[in-house]
């Protein structure tokens, strides 16, 4: 079936969410993150991530920014670095701004360009997810950025995934789904969509009861995937 629409996720796909810490560790001010930094970008992503299923799970919903917070926090403590009020703020501050990755711009533009309706489907909320669009400069190119905050579930929830069809109609079918995530990936196949898993590192594939339909090392392939599914 045609793709019509190409919904991506937002952190780890568009925005690099190890940019905080590597930013801040390449800041004099913060020497302490010199040998830390990647463990500790790797532990505050899976906490995030953890605590959204969690509360999922149980039904304990708070907003991203929150479980964001509280993945940072364990992660400066398992680092010996709570406490670190300055740090703590300044990796706060970055997580806002997070670079996109340098493909994503043109893949974009060309999707938009060919005619696509494009947009973000993404954990973040509101404030967050208007944060990093606008210090990347992608407004133009998207056609909206949906938040899970609507629906008051993470996900992998299908309630998440009902967004898309909503607001901009069609079938799950006709929606080329793109994450980083390899369970966003996979649990979206599942849903129905059309899914494209960006496998930045070589991961092995998630041993779910769905998999991704295309996998691929960056972004830049989309707009031939959305052409030829
Ligand atoms: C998001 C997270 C899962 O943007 O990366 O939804």
């Amino acid at each position: 079936m045609p793709i019509r629409t190409c919904i991506f996720d937002a952190y780890g796909t568009l925005f690099d969410v190890t940019a905080a810490a590597r930013e801040a560790a390449s800041d004099p001010a913060f020497p302490q993150l010199t040998d830390t930094w990647a463990a500790l970008a790797q532990n505050w992503r899976q906490k995030q991530l953890n605590y959204s299923w969690l509360r999922a799970v149980v039904g304990a919903h708070v907003d991203f920014w929150q479980v964001t917070q509280n993945g940072l926090d364990w992660s400066l403590e398992a680092a010996g670095l709570d406490g670190d009020a300055a740090l703590r703020q300044r990796l706060l501050d970055l997580y806002w701004e997070l670079s996109a990755y340098p493909e994503v711009p043109a893949m974009l533009r060309a999707l938009k360009d060919a005619g696509y309706q494009t947009g973000i489907l993404s954990n973040g909320s509101p404030a967050m997810l208007a944060g990093a669009v606008d210090s990347a400069g992608l407004g133009a190119v998207l056609d909206d950025v949906l938040s899970v905050e609507s629906v008051g579930i993470f996900k992998p929830a299908g309630a998440v995934y009902d967004l898309v069809c909503q607001r901009f109609g069609g079938t799950p079918a006709e929606v080329l789904f793109v994450s980083s995530n390899g369970w966003d990936a996979g649990c979206a196949t599942g849903y129905g969509f059309t899914t494209a898993w960006v496998n930045r590192a070589g991961e092995p594939v998630d041993r779910l009861p769905w998999r991704p339909v295309h996998q691929l090392s960056d972004l830049t392939p989309i707009p031939e995937i959305a052409a030829t599914a």
